[in-house]
C-alpha cells in the first residue's frame, strides 16, 4: 500500500530541502472520506506507528508535546460508543445516539488531544493550534498511505461526561476524532472557498 519511510533522522542531521512534486499532486486532490462508508482494514499496526510518527512531527513551539493520541479500536471502541450511548440518551438533541454512527462504522478512531502545558511561556493558544498541525498531519498522512480518514469531532468531543469517559485530565480537549478505515467509496469533490474573497495584501 505504501513505501517504506526513510529512517528516522537523527538529531542535528542535515535535511536538505528538496522540490517534492508527488506531495503538492496529493494535497491539491485530497479529499476526507465519510467515515460511516468506512471499513476494515485499517492500518496495521506498524503502519498506525508510522502515521504516528509523522502526526508528532509538527511545529511545537517550545517543544513540549502539547497533544496525546488516545487509540479506539475493536471491542473497546464498541464499549467506548455504548458508554456515549447511555449518555446521548439524557441529551436534549434527539440525533445524539443517532450522531454515533461515525465513530461505530470506521475500525479505527485515533483522538487527537490537545494537551497544553501550564507553568510555560508558550501562549497556550499556540499550544492549541500544534494540536490543529498533529491532527492535519494526521490525517493528511493516513490519506497518503491510501486509507480514508474523516476529522469529526460531534457533541462527544465537548460533552464533559464524555471527556471523562475518554480519560481526559483537567484542561485537555478533544482537537480530533479522527476516523480511519478502507474507503468503499470515491469521495466526491465538495465546494472551495474563494480565495480572492479571503486573501488582501497589508500596506500602509
Ligand atoms: C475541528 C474540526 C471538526 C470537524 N468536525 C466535524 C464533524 O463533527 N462532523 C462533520 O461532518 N465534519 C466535521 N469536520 C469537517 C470535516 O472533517 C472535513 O473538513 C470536511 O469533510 C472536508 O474535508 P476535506 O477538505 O479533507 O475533504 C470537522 C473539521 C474540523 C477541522
Amino acid at each position: 500500500m505504501t513505501d517504506a519511510l526513510p529512517p528516522a533522522p537523527q538529531f542535528g542531521d542535515p535535511l536538505p530541502l528538496t522540490p517534492e512534486p508527488a506531495v503538492l499532486r496529493f494535497l491539491a486532490r485530497r479529499r476526507s472520506t465519510s467515515a460511516v462508508t468506512l471499513t476494515e482494514p485499517a492500518p496495521s499496526a506498524e503502519q498506525l506507528d508510522q502515521l504516528l510518527r509523522l502526526a508528532t512531527r509538527v511545529p511545537d513551539h517550545g517543544k513540549l508535546a502539547p497533544w496525546r493520541f488516545v487509540l479506539l479500536e475493536g471491542s473497546a471502541k464498541a464499549r467506548f460508543a455504548q458508554r456515549l450511548e447511555a449518555l446521548a440518551l439524557a441529551r436534549d438533541d434527539p440525533q445524539a445516539a443517532a450522531k454515533l454512527a461515525k465513530l461505530k462504522a470506521p475500525p479505527l478512531c485515533v483522538a487527537v488531544i490537545s494537551s497544553p502545558k501550564p507553568d510555560t511561556p508558550i501562549p497556550q493558544w499556540e499550544q492549541i493550534l500544534s494540536a490543529g498541525a498533529c491532527a492535519t498531519t494526521l490525517l493528511y498522512a493516513t490519506l497518503a498511505m491510501g486509507y480514508g480518514a474523516n476529522w469529526i469531532t460531534d457533541w462527544y468531543a465537548y460533552d464533559p461526561d464524555a471527556n471523562a469517559i475518554l480519560g481526559l485530565e483537567a484542561g485537555e480537549r478533544v482537537a480530533a476524532f479522527m476516523l480511519i478505515g478502507t474507503s468503499r467509496e470515491s469521495p466526491l469533490e465538495r465546494e472551495r472557498p474563494d480565495r480572492a474573497a479571503l486573501v488582501t495584501r497589508w500596506s500602509d
